[in-house]
């Protein structure tokens, strides 16, 4: 049996700009997804999570490389394969996956029908079904609806059904709840995490929200500028922080309140030459911090 769902060594991304040397985005990373779990990913804006993630699900621009030294999912390896891996993602703002001529129901039936040989009317009852688990009232009312007739909770949920019915081993969720409201926000998190316990799925959370996690996740991985610089179980994380980053990060936890910015990291800046020399450091079985002392694991 295998305990890890994905398990990916020195996952490098690199972007080509016309006549312009290829810039690294992703400068390396292992990342170790436990099955049954909710993984956390922090780290502010611009820091490579996104890119992880549609590197992972081969979704990049068409500019973006990917290499890496192995890359298992699900215990079969990954390299040279030209498939997908079968995950699901969603995204911070669900009217870039959804078509706004097309009615929810299509959306939802052209899943099913991709996944499984069932007619119109088995597709048309399977996601009624899926519509109905994620909490969506009226769903035979919305089956007929666009998605802008929708809030925009509504069309997390409908997302969220969707990447469902793709029947995945991985959920990533790419920051699901930063384009809605509070109270909205933490309905749609709640969905996540009931629904990882009924399907016993494995999620990536990816987020800028400390807090969220907290409340969220078992385990947690920091990621700064195209690298993870921290990752361990979440108290190790928050009560012993060891990454200068992940402090700042913590200090800047938001209080909820719309619209304040989130952080101020001024006070951390790394050289290059830092950041080059550094390797995972060991602090425990499950905690690990790039280039800050302790125990090296080689
Ligand atoms: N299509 C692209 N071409 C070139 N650079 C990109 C592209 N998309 C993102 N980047 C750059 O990659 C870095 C990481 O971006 P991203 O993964 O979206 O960050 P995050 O999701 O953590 O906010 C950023 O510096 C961003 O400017
Ligand atoms: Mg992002």
């Amino acid at each position: 049996m295998t305990e890890n769902i994905l398990e990916i060594k020195h996952l490098a991304v690199s972007v080509n700009k016309k006549n312009k040397d290829a810039i690294r985005i992703i400068k390396g990373i292992d990342l170790t997804i436990p099955k049954g779990e909710i993984v956390g990913i922090v780290g502010e804006s611009g820091s490579g999570k996104s890119m992880t993630m549609k590197s992972l699900m081969k979704i990049l621009p068409e500019n973006g490389h990917t290499t890496y030294d192995s890359f298992y999912f699900d215990g079969v390896n990954q390299e040279g394969k030209k498939e997908r891996i079968p995950a699901a993602m969603i995204f911070q703002d669900p009217m870039t996956s959804l078509n706004p001529l097309r009615t929810i129901g299509y959306h939802l039936i052209e899943v099913v029908q991709r996944k499984q040989k069932v007619n119109k009317k088995e597709a048309e009852k399977l996601a009624l079904k899926e519509l109905e688990k994620v909490g969506i009232n009226l769903p035979e009312k919305r089956m007929n609806q666009y998605p802008h007739e929708l809030s925009g909770g509504m069309r997390q949920r409908v997302m969220i059904a969707m990447a469902l019915l793709a029947k995945p081993k991985l959920l990533i969720a790419d920051e699901p709840t930063t384009a809605l409201d509070v109270t909205i926000q933490a309905q749609i998190l709640e969905l996540i995490r009931n629904l990882q316990k009924e399907e016993d799925l494995s999620v990536i959370l990816v987020t800028h929200d400390f807090g969220i996690v907290a409340g969220m996740c078992q385990s947690i991985r920091v990621m700064y500028d195209g690298k993870i610089v921290e990752e361990g179980q979440i108290d190790e994380v928050f009560y012993e922080p060891a990454h200068p980053y992940t402090k700042e990060l913590l200090k800047a936890i938001p209080t909820g309140d719309k619209g304040q910015t989130l952080y101020s990291l001024s006070s951390y800046k790394e050289t290059t030459e830092e950041r080059e020399q550094a390797e995972m450091y060991v602090l425990s079985n499950t905690h690990r911090v790039l280039g800050n002392g302790g125990e090296s694991h080689e």
